[in-house]
């Protein structure tokens, strides 16, 4: 069970909690369309059974120890092709979240919007969301923070317990996290777009840094240097910069 944050006005303050789920942004795509939920929606479970990842991935964790969930939004002021600033604050939310709990600055944002620390893995997003016309009626914030789990089967995964050697109560994850949401969400909706991006830039992972890369099958080196306003990635291949979309580049 959660309780709502005392600290935020809308982000969180109602509370769907599901002991287990298939997936949360699917359950929670599914109350948007039977019902009518206010925004700042969060369903949460203890354990997804089939939770979904980026690029048609699964997202798969430890029941109990982890929050997983999703934050139903209805930015109806933002246009579709602002939407990849949902993916920002989201990434931003979540960065000064663990910045303050974890008390290291070395927490990046791997494009569009994995978590990591120390270069690993602690926290996957899976926005989705519904358009109407021009705008976007629901966006549903799909959030898998690994928070106590202590083993993963994949090497660059970890976890806060990972990071500190100690245990963090999930809700005071969950109403730190919350309140970061609700502050980057009112930034977004006071059309405070250039500092957004610039603080996600600051935290872009690899960025102004030579690296190899895959796209199309082959294998080339570049830098990245920043995203376009349609959130592809933007990288130098010296020549030229290319940008690409989610499945059109790997980093090797
Ligand atoms: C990724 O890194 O590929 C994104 C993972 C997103 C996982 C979260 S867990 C809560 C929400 N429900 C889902 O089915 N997926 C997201």
């Amino acid at each position: 069970m959660y309780k709502s944050p005392a600290n935020t006005l809308f982000v969180g303050k109602n509370v769907v909690f599901v002991p287990e789920c298939h997936s949360t942004n699917t359950l929670a795509a599914q109350l948007s369309q039977n019902s009518t939920v206010s925004e700042g929606t969060v369903v949460i479970t203890r354990h997804q059974t089939a939770g979904r990842g980026q690029r048609g991935n699964t997202w798969h964790v430890q029941p109990g120890v982890n929050l997983t969930l999703s934050v139903m939004l209805t930015p109806g002021f933002l246009l579709i092709k602002d939407q990849f600033f949902l993916n920002i604050i989201t990434s931003l939310a979540v960065r000064e979240t663990l910045v303050e709990l974890l008390s290291t600055p070395d927490i990046s944002i791997k494009w569009p919007n994995d978590i990591l620390v120390h270069e690993k893995k602690i926290c996957g997003i899976l926005i989705e969301n519904q358009l109407a016309g021009s705008s976007i009626q629901t966006s549903i914030v799909g959030i898998g923070l690994n928070v106590n789990q202590e083993n993963f089967e994949l090497p660059n995964a970890t976890s806060m317990l990972l990071q500190t050697n100690r245990q963090f109560e999930l809700q005071a994850v969950f109403d730190l996290l919350m309140g970061k949401i609700e502050v980057h969400y009112m930034k977004l909706r006071q059309q405070k777009y250039s500092a957004e991006k610039h603080d996600y830039l600051k935290a872009l992972y690899r960025r102004g840094e030579h690296h190899r890369f895959e796209a199309a099958g082959e294998s080339f080196s570049g830098e990245i240097v920043g995203i376009d306003d349609a959130g592809r990635l933007a990288v130098s291949t010296g020549s030229e910069i290319e940008y690409f979309e989610v499945k059109q580049i790997r980093y090797l």
